[in-house]
């Protein structure tokens, strides 16, 4: 933010859920060429950075177990504005994530690093995207700060 900016008032005290789900924590030594050289902690601290930009309040969640991301997710249904998520390898076989997310009142955008699509045909189904406002895929760590700043408009 170019300082002196005001915040759009409309954005503060909204809170955005980022959830990572499994072998995301191995980000950094986890196949480079599909995910980047950066570390989760390395993206999440970018996107802390951009949510003060945006006045946006954000919490971070990974997991590598199905239900344990049922339940940050079913934690967050009722008081937060927006989430992010990249289900990882769930994103193809998570009824149940699904059905969580079904819960939220709040606009969701998936997130995946590599292009889904232009992977194995498995890759290509997602239990998220016919739910989700949007799907961003193959555009590495930036994808989340583009979301985060879709999820921003979405909600002002
Ligand atoms: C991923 C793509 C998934 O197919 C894979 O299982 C992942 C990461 C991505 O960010 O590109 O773990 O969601």
């Amino acid at each position: 933010m170019v300082e002196g900016t005001p915040v759009n008032d409309s954005r503060q005290n909204k809170r955005i859920l980022v959830v990572h789900g499994p072998n995301l924590n191995m980000l950094g030594k986890r196949e480079p060429d599909h995910y980047g050289s950066r570390t989760l902690d390395d993206i999440n601290q970018s996107l802390s950075t951009k949510a003060g930009e945006l006045g946006l309040q954000i919490s971070t969640f990974q997991s590598n177990h199905e239900g344990e991301i049922v339940d940050a997710i079913q934690k967050a249904v009722g008081r937060i504005h927006g989430l992010i998520i990249n289900p990882a390898a769930y994103t193809h076989t998570s009824v149940a994530i699904r059905d969580a997310a079904l819960l939220l009142d709040a606009p969701i955008i998936e997130v995946h690093l590599s292009n889904i699509h232009k992977r194995e045909s498995f890759r290509h189904r997602s239990f998220i995207a016919d739910i989700a406002a949007a799907q961003i895929s193959g555009l590495g760590a930036s994808g989340y700060l583009f979301a985060l700043e879709a999820l921003a408009q979405l909600i002002a």
